[in-house]
């Protein structure tokens, strides 16, 4: 077993690593000269044309990859996106018809809730894409199509480049909606491609500030709350940032919009609570500062997450982790990672057991 960590101390952290590799091999071929290669993701084009809806179902990690594909979607293609939690899909009779593109996200391509809601779309008429890291999966040989992840075998309990490859998956699904629709112009599409092949090595650039982000994690470690927040597209980062905190380091976590704090959460924000603001959205980032100096007025210790070159963001928080400047789609790519990194290093701080945590699962086939 040691072996196979490759001389990291864990898979998971080995799995953060990876990242970079993993998405370089999830972009390689998806794009050509007219945009995004269509044959290569094995899409129905004629399908990708006509949807006029599109619900994105899966569990977990895998669930709230869809929630920033709704961002993407809606925003690249201007198609409506609805997202839901497999379990609770399947049993709302769901409304969706053959104009409906379904989309079931996956890493293991096995989870049970996940394949009933694949069944139950395609027996309401809907056409099945599956997005899932696992060549042969249950969910791969019953969807109508498939785009895999490439992001190698996932041993880590807590999904990392899993999730970072479903995030290229989702944009790669955006772009092809918007080139069959004619939703964006040709040169456009390619230039967000170009920006796409870009984040491998941002991945990479965000990774060297590992050291900081243990010292962070020293900090936070005797919490028994940590709250997470963000605007828009950042909401579901936050969303997986305290996800993956809760399950490893077995801290209470939540995420906020940010703009809701001062409808509730506000009240639980005490002295030195720590709250990790994801701050990379440029067109609500004077909201994001605002809530960020709400919460430090209650003497919150905020550590942000923000692009590079953002001076304003350190004037109110303790620590500012920077990603490079990116297209506002693909930001999520980059902020998970000090995220996964910073739940990694208190998990280890916290002696837990981290590619195991207590009671889960990595792949859950019961219902
Ligand atoms: C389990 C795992 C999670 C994963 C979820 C969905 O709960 O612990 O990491 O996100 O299942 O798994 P899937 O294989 O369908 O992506």
């Amino acid at each position: 077993v040691a072996a196979e960590k490759g001389g990291y101390d864990h898979f998971m952290l080995k799995e953060i690593y990876e990242q970079p590799k993993a998405l370089r091999d999830t972009i390689k071929g998806r794009f050509d000269e007219e945009g995004v290669n269509l044959n290569e993701i094995g899409i129905d084009p004629e399908l990708l044309r006509k949807a006029n809806k599109v619900v994105i179902v899966a569990c977990g990690t895998a669930y709230h990859a869809g929630l920033v594909g709704k961002y993407v979607i809606e925003n690249l293609a201007r198609i409506p996106v609805e997202v839901d939690i497999a379990s609770e899909f399947r049993y709302r009779n769901p409304i969706i018809n053959k104009k409906t593109l379904v989309i079931v996200v996956s890493q293991s391509g096995e989870t049970a809730d996940t394949l009933a809601a694949l069944r139950e779309a395609q027996s309401k008429g809907a056409k099945v894409l599956a997005i899932t890291n696992v060549v042969g999966s249950t969910i791969a040989r019953e969807a109508d199509s498939v785009l895999y992840t490439w992001a190698g075998p996932e041993i880590a309990v807590a999904s990392t480049k899993a999730y970072t490859t479903q995030l290229v998956a989702m944009n790669i699904v955006a772009l092809a909606l918007a080139q069959c629709q004619c939703a964006l112009p040709c040169s456009e599409i390619k230039a967000i491609a170009e920006t796409l092949k870009q984040i491998p090595a941002q991945v990479e650039t965000v990774l060297t500030q590992a050291d900081k982000v243990k010292e962070i994690s020293e900090q936070i470690k005797a919490w028994n709350d940590v709250f997470f927040i963000g605007r828009s597209i950042d909401y579901a980062v936050a969303m997986e940032g305290s996800l993956k905190l809760k399950e490893i380091s077995y801290i209470h976590a939540e995420a906020y919009a940010a703009g809701e704090l001062k409808h509730g959460t506000l009240a639980l924000i005490t002295d030195r609570i720590p709250v990790i603001a994801l701050a990379t959205q440029e067109q609500v980032l004077d909201k994001t500062v605002s809530n960020i100096q709400e919460v430090k007025a209650r003497d919150a210790f905020v550590i942000a997450v923000a692009q590079e070159g953002n001076s304003e963001i350190g004037k109110f928080a303790e620590h500012v982790l920077t990603i490079p400047r990116t297209h506002a789609a693909l930001t999520p790519i980059l902020a998970v990672v000090p995220l996964q990194l910073l739940s990694y290093y208190t998990a280890v701080a916290r002696e837990c057991d981290v590619d195991k945590p207590r009671n889960l699962a990595k792949s859950v086939t019961v219902e």
